[in-house]
């Protein structure tokens, strides 16, 4: 059911006198109909579109500025006239874009009769603009709004997108300019043809545009709304009552609900009434803020660049994200190895403690596929040097433990310390960020060079290299190279890179950026205000910092949410050069659109509580959603001290995370599993050995995403969007579309409250039927999580192990939960888990399956002898759940012999009571089979 109004949290983003305090909810949802009439004046509730969000206003100073005062409790006071007075006007014929591409209309300002533009918020606004829409294939489409005759490629962020291109032959859309004649206001729609749903409507106005102050508004079809980050969000399907977010990278934990954390994503997905689903990417690096409005709708606030979206019309949710991943890039395909289970902490004091979490892992029998080094490793916590005291035996450690199959990954911070070799040779380079305004510089920065010095994690002054430099590109990959020499790492862990910088404006005055337009904009942001001493500077360099080549230069306020990005780019590219031919794997703290490609992510800072816990779901469910399908939160939490209970059930849900590891504070308690054998051990045990039992399944969602852009951590809400109260749900979770995952989050709780929408599924555990659908409680004994697999699909898995590098070489089975016309179908993709461009190069095996009419064929549908480095493996056990009653002769054929093998009758086994069928018979990967049942 949608969630009601009343349900829903009141946040204070808007301040009017008289009605701060007293949020009393009498909001009465606005039906649907309202939201899709045309041409309706607004109305003026529940779409208010809020004048100065973070000012105080009063009725005078309301009204002076040209907006409406009006008290109305849960509304803002101060708000914007209609398009009648504000916004937009046409201004010149439609031109249409030729090969039915597209459209443009040139704008001006409202006016009043003598000509003269109304009223500004901010000032500066840009008095004629040009609007247009551009048709990119059938399912998709692109629009800007750009100062007339402006070059649109210095207004738009530097980062890589791919527009795609395609005929238009059966155009989902139309893209409608409501009002066509010279001096009407702007009206904009886009309407889905098969339904005639409004799926983007500016008729509430507000349109904005100044080179420091841009807004734009949107009716929604539905409140349905996903996405936006990243921030902390305590439900997957967000409130619409004048909730604001923040998107802007601060390097912050989740203290509060409302700030901005580690990564930009202006991403959002809608699901219509229908279960037809749209996306809309905001293409735009600036801080960025988001209001939502009860009528529903939203508001759009930045302070620079351009008005520029791409639409995303699905239908299905899952064809959203992957046109989103057409546009910015597909992720990529992580190494076997990462899929394992994974430990870290901050805060181990020498080699020999790392040696001992190995060894108490190894005694308690949990699977181990890599182990990480924060930066104690580091001498004095300079990049790219080694702690000779406590870890000079790190290397011989790290090359020992590879023996048996464990891989090493260290962190790298962007911070480089002014005081050894690695910073002067990037001097020598000039690799770092500088000043872009000497009158700007504050007096404590070295008078020598233009260099931006700031105070991260080493104990001297620190610069800040610029990534969007190829010099930098050279010297970083130089350093990794030469670190690579010294110990033999597998992957590189980037973190601190939002840019984070200790120093500025909070814990001493010397690094402040001194009051300018770029680090005060008139609009202030609610980044800024929600930050430690309210600037956009806060815990960052200042935004008048420089990047990028001489002949190419953009400053922080621009590119500041694109640290990390560059950063993991030319991380990802020099892991590559330095691990010859060897896939590595890059996790970056911070991301923005696209980093999918280069990186993954872990959700940052967590604390070590129930909520946090609970809340990674939606994280991760976001993540996905936003093309970065390698996601996890740190298991057990990282701030704080954990307890064995929340370990233990946190063990249980982040066995499932697509990235595994379990991460720690420094001076918090040891929460690796061995720390408590019977419990934390065990219980994480059981549920790793079932992820390692279906890592192949796993590891073919990466290659799906990989090549197509669909999701591996999926929301319920993506396989069953025609069911209304899937859309909500957010406690559980799935991978792909076969398995469905129920975890506990609640202290001290042995059952667990879940719903299961209509459809065939099975307990994994007993492979008996589900009977009672929807919502329902489940047992849930402190080892257990609740696991289902869902009729029709068929999952590949293999003999788990304690790391990949053995598990891989076990035999394969087949789970076949049939749906109800006994059919079930799958594939399994397979290379060899770690050499570069596999899928490019085309060298790896597709194995497809397929149950129908008491047939199962085995298909070899493509081939490659490089997938069996060894000798090529067996598939030794296929288990059907659901078989409706015992086969009396099973046959095999296989596409090399001629013959017709009968199987014998104890190779397989069926149990009445659950209807589970086993076939022990061992099947070769390299061949096709036709298994027959009579
Ligand atoms: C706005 O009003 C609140 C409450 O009256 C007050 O605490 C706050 O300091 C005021 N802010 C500004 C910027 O004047
Ligand atoms: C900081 O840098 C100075 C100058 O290079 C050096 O003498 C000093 O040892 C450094 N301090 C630390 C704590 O490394
Ligand atoms: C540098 O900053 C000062 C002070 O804000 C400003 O007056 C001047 O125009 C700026 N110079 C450049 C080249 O941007
Ligand atoms: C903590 O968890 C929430 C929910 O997954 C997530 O949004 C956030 O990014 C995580 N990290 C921090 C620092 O909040
Ligand atoms: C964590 O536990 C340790 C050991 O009991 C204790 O010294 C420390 O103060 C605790 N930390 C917190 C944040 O509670
Ligand atoms: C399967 O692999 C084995 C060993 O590499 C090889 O001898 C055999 O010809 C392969 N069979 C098929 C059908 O490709």
């Amino acid at each position: 059911m949608a969630p009601s109004a009343s349900t829903k949290k009141k946040r204070a983003i808007f301040i009017g006198i008289g009605v701060t305090l007293m949020l009393v909810v009498i909001i009465v949802p606005i039906s649907i109909e309202l939201s899709q009439e045309k041409n309706e004046p607004r109305s003026t509730i529940n779409n208010r579109i809020e004048c100065f969000p973070f000012k105080n206003m009063t009725s005078d100073t309301c009204t002076k500025a040209g907006c409406l005062w009006e008290v109305v409790s849960g509304q803002p006071s101060c708000f914007l006239p209609d398009t009648s007075v504000y916004g937009y006007e046409v201004n010149g014929p439609v031109t249409n874009i030729p090969n039915n591409k597209g459209f443009s209309v040139d704008l001006r300002r409202r006016r009043s009769a003598d000509g003269t533009p109304l009223f500004s918020l901010y000032g500066n606004d840009v008095d004629e603009i040009t609007f247009e829409v551009n048709y990119h294939t059938d399912n998709s489409l692109g629009m800007a709004f750009y100062p007339k005759g402006a070059n649109r490629d210095q207004l738009r962020p530097p980062v890589a997108i791919t527009v795609p291109s395609a005929t238009i032959t059966n155009q989902r859309y139309e893209a409608k300019l409501v009002n066509t004649g010279i001096g009407e206001p702007f009206n904009f729609q886009i309407i889905r043809k098969s339904s005639g749903v409004v799926i983007f409507d500016t008729s509430m106005g507000g349109l904005t545009v100044s080179k420091q102050f841009l807004m734009i508004s949107t009716t929604l079809p539905s409140e349905y709304l996903y996405g936006f980050g990243e921030n902390t969000h305590d439900t997957f399907l967000h409130d619409m009552n004048y909730r604001m977010w923040p998107i802007f990278t601060r390097d912050i934990s989740p203290i509060d609900e409302d700030v901005n954390l580690y990564g930009a994503h202006p991403f959002y997905m809608v699901c219509e009434n229908d279960g037809s689903s749209h996306g809309v990417f905001f293409y735009n690096s600036h801080s960025i803020d988001v209001t939502t409005m009860p009528n529903p709708g939203i508001t759009l606030r930045t302070i620079g660049g351009m008005l520029e979206f791409f639409v995303f019309l699905g239908p299905e949710p899952e064809s959203v994200v992957k046109q989103y991943s057409d546009v910015i890039g597909r992720t990529f395909m992580p190494p076997y190895f990462a899929l394992g289970f994974q430990l870290s902490r901050w805060g181990y004091k020498n080699t020999g403690e790392i040696q001992q979490v190995i060894d108490r892992t190894r005694a308690v029998q949990i699977p181990h596929d890599i182990q990480y080094a924060d930066i104690d490793y580091m001498d004095g916590r300079r990049d790219f040097t080694i702690d000779p005291v406590n870890f000079g035996d790190l290397p011989a450690l790290v090359d020992e433990v590879k023996k048996g199959g464990l891989r090493f990954v260290i962190i790298l911070d962007p911070a480089i310390a002014n005081d050894y070799e690695t910073y002067e040779r990037g001097v020598a380079l000039s690799v770092y960020a500088e000043w872009a305004n000497e009158t700007l510089k504050p007096d404590d920065q070295p008078t020598e060079n233009n260099i931006i010095i700031g105070n991260v994690w080493p104990d001297n002054k620190t610069a800040f290299p610029d990534f969007f430099r190829d010099s930098t590109k050279q010297w970083w990959t130089e350093e990794i190279r030469l670190f690579y020499e010294r110990l033999k790492f597998d992957a590189l862990w980037i973190d601190m890179n939002e840019v984070a910088n200790f120093d500025t404006n909070q814990y001493s005055d010397k690094l402040y950026c001194p009051p300018n337009q770029w680090d005060d904009p008139p609009y202030e942001t609610m980044a800024a205000h929600t930050g430690p001493t309210n600037r956009l500077s806060d815990k960052t360099i200042c935004m008048v910092a420089k990047f990028g080549e001489k002949n190419d230069e953009r400053l922080n306020y621009e590119v500041h949410n694109l640290y990390g990005y560059s950063q993991s780019i030319v991380t990802q590219e020099a892991a590559r050069q330095v691990l010859t031919g060897k896939r590595s794997m890059i996790l970056s703290r911070s991301t923005f659109a696209g980093s999918g490609k280069y990186t993954g992510h872990w959700l940052g800072d967590n604390f070590s509580n129930w909520k946090n816990m609970a809340d990674s779901i939606i994280g991760m469910m976001e993540f996905n959603m936003f093309g970065m399908p390698y996601i996890g939160a740190d298991i057990c939490g990282f701030v704080l001290n954990t307890t064995e209970e929340l370990c233990e059930r946190w063990m249980e849900i982040g066995a499932f995370y697509p990235f595994s590891r379990n991460h720690n504070v420094k001076d918090a308690i040891d929460q690796d599993p061995g720390v408590w054998p019977d419990t934390v051990a065990a219980s994480g045990r059981k549920a790793l050995n079932i992820r390692y039992r279906l890592l192949p399944y796993l590891y073919t969602l990466f290659y799906d995403s990989h090549t197509t852009g669909s999701t591996v951590v999926r929301p319920l809400y993506h396989e069953f969007s025609q069911d209304r109260k899937a859309r909500s749900i957010d406690k559980q979770f799935m991978w792909g579309p076969a398995l469905l995952i129920s975890p506990v989050l609640q202290e001290g709780k042995v059952s667990v409250d879940v719903y299961i929408p209509v459809d065939v599924w099975y307990d994994y555990y007993t492979g008996i039927r589900v009977t009672v659908l929807g919502s329902t409680t489940l047992s849930a004994p402190r080892d257990h999580i609740n696991l289902h697999l869902r009729g029709g699909y068929i999952l590949p898995a293999q003999k788990p192990d304690l790391n990949t590098m053995l598990s891989r070489q076990n035999n394969f089975e087949l789970l076949v939960p049939l749906n109800d016309q006994n059919s079930a179908s799958g594939k399994m993709f397979w290379d060899d888990g770690e050499s570069v461009n596999t899928i490019e190069d085309g060298l790896y095996q597709i194995n497809k399956f397929e149950l129908s009419n008491n047939v199962l064929t085995i298909t070899v549908e493509k081939e490659s002898a490089s997938s069996w480095p060894g000798i090529v493996q067996k598939l030794d056990t296929i288990e059907f759940m659901g078989w409706p009653s015992p086969p009396l002769k099973i046959t095999v054929q296989s596409n090399v012999a001629e013959d017709i093998i009968i199987i014998d009758s104890d190779k397989y086994f069926y149990v009445a009571e659950s209807k589970r069928l086993t076939l022990l018979y061992e099947f070769d990967m390299n061949q096709s089979y036709t298994v027959k049942f009579e």
